[in-house]
């Protein structure tokens, strides 16, 4: 695990496991995501996505996080630095969601408390009503996680599946932990 402490300041969203925050990802972070990247350019690219994260160099990843992103961060397991997890503006109110973990840290829910934190805030700061999720074909994992958190397939591309939550804005927090 990468163990630098997050940056201060940062946008913090707590979940529903004491140790476990997702924090915003910035600039200040960028060493710390650089080496996180590093040990896992294998895991993130094995079905073909995030290769510019495969690719990622120290500059690349100070680039990166110098872009503006509105709802981007970083699942921080005591201090460390496990993975990230997005909230894509695609067409407000509706939504895209993007996750991955450290190879060392998946089997142990910690990517789906992240993504149900971060429907959570989507639901109630943003008003969302529907997330949606692409998930290249063999990626059981990652459908398992959002059949977890009650996504069902509604579109069948040559390389993907497209996923869909409904929302309710009204409705109390869906806390899958
Ligand atoms: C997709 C990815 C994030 C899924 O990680 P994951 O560890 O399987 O998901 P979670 O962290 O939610 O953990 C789920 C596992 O923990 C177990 N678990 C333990 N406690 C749990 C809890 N409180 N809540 C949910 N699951 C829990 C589940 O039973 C499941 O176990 P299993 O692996 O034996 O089936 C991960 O495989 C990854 O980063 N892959 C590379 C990047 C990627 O593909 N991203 C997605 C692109 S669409």
């Amino acid at each position: 695990m990468t163990t630098q402490p997050p940056s201060a300041g940062a946008r913090q969203l707590d979940t529903t496991n004491a140790g476990l925050v997702l924090k915003e990802l910035t600039v200040a972070d960028a060493r710390t995501y650089y080496h996180i990247l590093d040990r896992n350019r294998a895991h993130l690219s094995r079905y073909g996505d995030y290769q510019d994260e495969a690719d990622a160099t120290p500059a690349w990843a100070t680039d990166h996080l110098s872009r503006p992103a509105p709802d981007r961060f970083g699942i921080w397991l005591d201090h460390h630095l496990i993975g990230r997890v997005d909230l894509v503006h695609a067409a407000p109110p509706r939504y895209g969601l993007g996750y991955w973990l450290s190879h060392d840290a998946v089997g142990r829910g910690y990517a789906t408390t992240a993504c149900s934190t971060l429907i959570d805030y989507a639901r109630t700061q943003h008003g969302a009503t529907d997330i949606y999720a692409g998930v290249t074909h063999g990626n059981h994992r990652s459908v398992a996680l959002l059949q977890r958190l009650g996504f069902q397939p509604v579109a069948d591309f040559d390389t993907y599946t497209r996923f869909h939550l409904g929302l309710d804005p009204k409705a109390s927090p869906i806390h899958k932990s």
